[in-house]
């Protein structure tokens, strides 16, 4: 049987943890009115929310102060929120390229770019990732790149990340805990992707890297690298 008193203390501090992660949200995270336009017109259009939190977009923005990020390249647009965060974090003469596999969502990305003001620095490509990667090589480097898109080919993004970065460029890669399983012995493709690209960040010595639990109740989170070596 389970101890009251130690159930009760496991509850108190689920919500002390809710509670902390909501005040920083307010604090340090609030959305403007081109991101929340862009999740109402992502459900309107019936698009998966399976977007970044407030806080997540917020950490991107960090990380791309820390790096002076110009040019920053993101694989998976969705409806265009995290894309509106990033390009937030850039100067008027900065540049936010977007890979998107899915039309409507690219349709839907572009529309909200416009609404939020950034569409002269922020545009979508459309196409499979790893097909339109190899045309970036002429616009590289990037200064940031955000990996959100499917997680099996997590690993093959890894290494095109790394052939379009600097020394001193920030990788991140979104979803890189998945409640543990992206630790564990993989059951399916992308839990495989997963899993590798936590084993590639953590022992290349090009980098130095860091998986950082921030989502869902803390059970999933970004991989962040950064470029040391070339
Ligand atoms: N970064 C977004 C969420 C991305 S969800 C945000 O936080 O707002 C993942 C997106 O990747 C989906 O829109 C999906 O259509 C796209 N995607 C999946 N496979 C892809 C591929 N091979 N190439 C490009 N985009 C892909
Ligand atoms: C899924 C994808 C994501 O990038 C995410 O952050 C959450 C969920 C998904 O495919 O289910
Ligand atoms: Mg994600």
């Amino acid at each position: 049987m389970a101890d009251p008193d130690k159930v009760n203390e496991f509850q108190q501090q689920a919500v002390l943890q809710r509670s902390i992660q909501q005040t920083i949200s307010e604090r340090f995270a609030a959305e403007d009115d081109g991101l929340r336009n862009a999740l109402i017109a992502a459900r309107e259009q019936g698009l998966p929310e399976i977007q970044i939190s407030p806080i997540q977009g917020k950490m991107l923005q960090v990380l791309a102060a820390a790096c002076h990020a110009q040019k920053i390249l993101e694989i998976g647009a969705l409806g265009g929120y995290s894309g509106i965060w990033l390009a937030r974090s850039l100067p008027a003469n900065g540049r936010l390229i977007t890979l998107e596999i899915n039309a409507k969502h690219a349709a839907a990305v572009q529309s909200a770019f416009a609404k939020a003001g950034v569409a002269d620095r922020a545009e979508v490509r459309v196409g499979k990732a790893l097909d339109v990667l190899p045309g970036l090589e002429s616009e590289a480097p990037f200064d940031l790149i955000f990996i959100d898109a499917d997680k099996g080919n997590y690993p093959a993004y890894f290494t095109w990340a790394l052939r379009l970065s600097r020394v001193g460029s920030i990788i991140i890669a979104d979803n890189c805990i998945r409640g543990g399983r992206a630790f564990a012995q993989p059951d399916n493709e992308e839990m495989a992707g997963l899993v590798e690209y936590n084993t590639r960040i953590a022992s290349d010595p090009r980098l130095v890297s860091l998986v950082l639990p921030m989502d869902d109740e803390y059970t999933d989170g970004f991989a962040i690298s950064v470029v040391k070596h070339g």
